[in-house]
C-alpha cells in the first residue's frame, strides 16, 4: 500500500519514528513534513537523532494564525496528494497539521487513518480539541492509545474501524530509552544528581496566551524548594519575554532539549510539572509523579491511576502538590505494551481500508 504520513510538530516527529519503521517493512511510505515546526531544536534535531527518514516533501508553511497555517497546509498538501495519489493518508494527534491532513485527504476521497484517535479534553477553547474532533469525524480508521479513547468514540457514534492498539509514544519510549541512557550527557552537562530536581514544560495556548496564568506558573515554580529544569518551548520563550517576571535562582530555563536528553531528564526527575500531553504520558511510562498545569486533561487514566494530578496554575496549589503529591505503587498498563506501531502496520496490511467503512 502507498501511504502518505503527515507530520509537522515535535510530538509527531517522535511518534513517526517507530511507525515509519513498522510501516516500511510492509508498505511504501511517503513522509510529508508540513513545516509547522521548523527551528532546528523543534524539528531537524529529532530527524537526526531518531534516524527518521528524510521527508519526501517539506511544505515549509511555518508559523501563523490558525486559519493561515491550516489553510497553507491544506493548499500545499492537496498538490502533493494529487501528485502521489496514495491509498491512505495517516495523521496523528491534534495539531493544525493533523486537521489539515485529514481535511485535504478526505476531500480527495483518500482513506484517512488517525493515530491517537478519541482523545478529548471536552474544552473546545483548546485548538487541539477542535483538531481532534474534526480529524476523528473525517477519519476512516481510528487507532486509539487507550481503551477510554475507544469508549469516547463510541459515545460519539464512531464504532467502525476503531482499533485499540496502544500508544505509539510508548513504543518510542521503549525503543529509545536504552539508547538515551547510553548517549545522553544531559545530567553531567547541567550538573544534576538523579532524584534531586523537578522538570517542567509549558506550551499550551491556554497557559502561554494568558499572561495571568503564565505569571502564576512562574510564581509557583519560584516558590518550590528544589532545582527546576525548564526546557522552554519557543512559544513560551516569546510569552515569557513579554512578562517581565524573573525566575528565582533555582529555576533554570534552558533551550528545548533533544528526545534522548528529555528521556534522561524525565526518568531522573523527582517530579514533573507540565501542560504537555506527551510529557504527562511519559511521566506515567517512567513512573515519575506528574503535576498537570491545566484544569483538565485528555489523559484522565493517568489521574485515575493516581500518578497525575490536575493542579491548574495557582501558585499555592502548585507548591502544595509539589511538596505532598505521592503516587501509589501500582501502575497498570493503560497505554498498551509498546507494540502499537507493529499493530498499526499489521492492521493496514490485512486490508481493513475502505472509504467510509471497513472492507476487510
Ligand atoms: C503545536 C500544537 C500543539 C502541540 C505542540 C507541540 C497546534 C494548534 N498546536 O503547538 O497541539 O502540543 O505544537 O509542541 O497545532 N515557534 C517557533 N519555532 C518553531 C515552532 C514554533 O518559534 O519551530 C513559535 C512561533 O512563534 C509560533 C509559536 O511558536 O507562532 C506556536 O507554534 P505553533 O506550531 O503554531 O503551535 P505550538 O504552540 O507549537
Ligand atoms: N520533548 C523533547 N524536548 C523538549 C520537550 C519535549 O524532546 O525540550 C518531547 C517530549 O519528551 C515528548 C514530546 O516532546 O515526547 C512532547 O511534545 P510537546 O510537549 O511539544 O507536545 P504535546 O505532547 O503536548 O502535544
Amino acid at each position: 500500500m502507498k501511504i502518505v504520513s503527515v507530520v509537522g510538530a515535535r510530538p509527531e516527529f517522535i511518534q513517526v519514528a517507530p511507525v515509519s519503521r513498522a510501516l516500511r517493512e510492509r508498505h511504501q511510505e511517503i513522509l510529508v513534513h508540513t513545516g509547522q515546526h521548523y527551528d532546528y531544536l523543534m524539528s531537524q534535531a529529532f530527524f537526526d537523532e531518531l534516524d527518521i527518514p528524510a521527508p519526501d516533501y517539506n511544505l515549509e508553511v511555518g508559523s501563523g494564525s490558525h486559519a493561515r497555517q491550516t489553510g497553507e497546509i491544506l493548499i500545499r498538501l492537496e498538490e502533493v496528494l494529487l501528485k502521489e495519489r496514495p491509498d491512505l493518508v495517516i495523521v496523528r494527534g491534534d495539531t493544525n497539521s493533523t486537521l489539515a491532513g485529514a481535511l485535504a485527504a478526505s476531500k480527495l476521497h483518500i482513506p484517512t487513518a488517525h493515530i491517537e484517535a478519541g482523545e478529548r479534553s471536552f474544552d473546545r477553547r483548546m485548538p487541539e480539541e477542535i483538531n481532534r474532533l474534526v480529524a476523528d469525524c473525517l477519519a476512516d480508521i481510528h487507532f486509539c492509545a487507550s481503551r477510554r479513547a475507544v469508549e469516547r468514540l463510541a459515545a460519539e457514534g464512531i464504532t467502525a474501524s476503531v482499533y485499540w492498539v496502544g500508544d505509539v509514544m510508548l513504543d518510542a519510549m521503549l525503543q529509545n530509552r536504552p539508547i538515551a541512557r547510553r548517549k545522553s550527557r544531559i545530567l553531567e552537562r547541567l550538573g544534576l544528581e538523579p532524584g534531586t530536581y523537578g522538570l517542567v514544560t509549558v506550551h499550551r495556548a491556554g497557559n502561554t496566551d494568558n499572561p495571568g496564568r503564565l505569571q502564576q506558573i512562574v510564581t509557583g515554580l519560584n516558590r518550590v524548594p528544589e532545582i527546576v529544569i525548564f526546557p522552554v518551548h519557543p512559544r513560551t520563550r516569546k510569552a515569557l519575554a513579554q512578562l517581565d517576571v524573573p525566575f528565582a535562582d533555582h529555576v533554570r530555563p534552558i533551550e528545548p532539549v533533544s528526545y534522548f536528553d528529555m528521556i534522561v531528564l524525565e526518568e531522573n526527575a523527582r517530579m514533573i510539572a507540565t501542560d504537555s500531553g506527551g510529557v504527562q504520558r511519559e511521566a506515567y511510562f517512567l513512573g515519575v509523579p506528574c503535576l498537570t498545569l491545566r484544569d483538565e486533561t485528555e489523559w484522565v487514566e493517568t489521574v485515575e491511576a493516581g500518578w497525575n494530578v490536575l493542579v491548574g496554575t495557582e501558585p499555592e496549589r502548585i507548591v502544595e502538590a509539589w511538596l505532598t503529591f505521592s503516587p501509589p505503587a501500582d501502575r497498570p498498563p493503560i497505554f498498551g505494551d509498546g507494540r502499537a506501531a507493529q499493530r498499526i502496520a499489521e492492521i493496514l496490511e490485512n486490508g481493513v481500508v475502505g472509504f467510509g467503512a471497513p472492507r476487510g
